[in-house]
Formats: structure tokens, C-alpha cells, sequence
């Protein structure tokens, strides 16, 4: 029997398209300190927090700052994404999320949401996004963010569920990763060049459909290791027992 209890949603780049708008801000930002920043660069910070992101980003510029010129600029890059998302209209909602996340829940499966953003609210309110959770975590209730597992514990604790029985929707590599370290199955939005090791790949959430989503905890582990009794129920000599066929 399934034992799913709970999805926990990424925000950025999972239910909403703003992924475009970190990257862009952090793009502005590289060609102030004079060089160029790529999309392929940009997966590196998806699911990251701010700082860490801009110790990435600085990384790839090679370039060393102070910490409070890295605070200057965190907070540059910031205010350009605040912008976007002030400006942000509901079909900036990706395809078939908000509908894929009702289904999940007319089936009494408990929704959370898990993202590293510390502007969750902004975006939630604007889109009216909230009522679809039964619990929202987000970069201002963790101390650490992915690939830490931190934030999807948190959301299942919140939801009183244990992690094995929870599944996460990701788009970033750091977020599998975090998934995975959580104990919790992993369904990747995006390409499986990028997003490795997750139970499931999809290109968005219109494509995710319900019942591979319930096949995903209908695994089970067949730990059968048997002794002699057991075997003498099926009359096999315990000497053949590499021998007993599939399916006994
Ligand atoms: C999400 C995004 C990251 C971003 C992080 C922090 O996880 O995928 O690209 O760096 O949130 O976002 P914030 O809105 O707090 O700067
Ligand atoms: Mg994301």
C-alpha cells in the first residue's frame, strides 16, 4: 500500500517561473564586476541560498570581496529581483501547478512548501499561492539551506509525517540532493542531464500524472531471509535456496 502523506513543493522554478529572475538579477550583477555569468552557470545556484549563491557567483568571476561588500551586493542583486516579482502576473504560475498540487490534495495527500527564498511571502501573497499548503518552510525558517536537508525535515515535521513517507518536487541539483539526504523520494522538474539521482523526471508539473506519483511509495522491500522453518513451509532444502526461483 502507498504511504505517501505528503508532497513538498520547491518554489522557484517548480510552481513559479522566477528561476528566470534570480538568474537575471545575479546576470546584472556579473556584468557590474565586468563578466559574464551563463544559464549553464546558473544551475549551480538554483536551490542555493542568497550568500551562497553570490560566493558562487564570485567564484566563477574569480573575484574576492569583503564581507560587507558581499553584503552590498547581496543586497543590490535583492532589490533587481524584487522588482521582477513585484511585477509578476498569476500566468507566471507554471503550467498545470496549481491544478497538479488541488489534484494531490483531493486525495487527502498534505501539501508543503520547501524553498530556500526568504521572499516566499511576497510571491505567495501576489499570487495567492498560499492556500494550496499545509505548511510553507522557507529560507527564513532554516539555518541551513540545500543541499542541507533542513528545510524538507522541517515541512514534514510541521505536517507530522515521517520523511519516508513524503515526496519532493525539485528543480534544482541541490535541492535533489537535499531531498535524498532527507530520505524522501524525488520527483525532478527539469532534464536528467542536470538532475541526477531523482525517483522521477518530468518537464513540469502538467506532466506529472497521479498515478505515478502513488506508484512512487508503492515500492516495498522484500526482506525475506529464510530459516529452516520457514522453509520447510515450502519443502525446499535450505542448500537450494539460491536456487528458488522468482516469485515463490
Ligand atoms: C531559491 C532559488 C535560488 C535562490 C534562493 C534564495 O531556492 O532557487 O536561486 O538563491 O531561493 O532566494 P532569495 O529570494 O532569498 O534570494
Ligand atoms: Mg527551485
Amino acid at each position: 500500500m502507498s504511504n505517501l502523506k505528503a508532497c513538498i513543493f520547491d518554489l522557484d522554478g517548480v510552481i513559479v517561473d522566477t528561476a528566470k529572475y534570480h538568474y537575471l538579477a545575479w546576470k546584472v550583477i556579473a556584468q557590474k564586476l565586468n563578466f559574464d555569468f551563463t544559464e549553464i552557470d546558473n544551475e549551480r545556484l538554483k536551490g542555493v541560498s542568497r550568500m551562497e549563491s553570490l560566493d558562487i557567483l564570485l567564484s566563477i568571476g574569480n573575484i574576492n570581496l569583503s564581507q560587507s561588500e558581499k553584503e552590498i551586493i547581496a543586497e543590490q542583486k535583492n532589490n533587481l529581483y524584487i522588482d521582477y516579482i513585484n511585477n509578476m502576473k498569476p500566468d507566471e504560475i507554471l503550467p498545470g501547478a496549481k491544478e497538479f498540487i488541488e489534484l494531490v490534495r483531493s486525495f487527502g495527500i498534505l501539501t508543503a512548501l520547501g524553498s530556500a527564498s526568504k521572499n516566499t511571502g511576497i510571491i505567495l501573497e501576489k499570487l495567492n499561492l498560499a492556500p494550496l499548503f499545509d505548511a510553507i518552510i522557507d529560507g527564513n525558517c532554516v539555518l541551513n539551506t540545500k543541499p542541507n536537508p533542513e528545510v524538507f525535515l522541517k515541512a514534514a515535521e510541521r505536517l507530522k509525517v515521517s520523511p519516508t513517507d513524503c515526496v519532493v518536487f525539485e528543480d534544482a541539483a541541490a535541492g535533489v540532493i537535499a531531498a535524498k539526504a532527507a530520505g524522501m523520494k524525488c520527483v525532478g522538474i527539469g532534464s536528467p542531464e542536470i538532475l541526477k539521482g531523482v525517483d522521477l523526471i518530468v518537464s513540469g508539473l502538467d506532466k506529472m500524472a497521479m498515478n505515478e506519483l502513488l506508484n512512487l511509495q508503492m515500492d516495498f522491500y522484500f526482506d525475506f531471509n529464510p530459516t529452516e522453518v520457514e522453509l520447510g513451509r515450502f519443502s525446499i532444502n535450505p542448500e537450494n535456496v539460491e536456487n528458488i526461483p522468482l516469485g515463490i
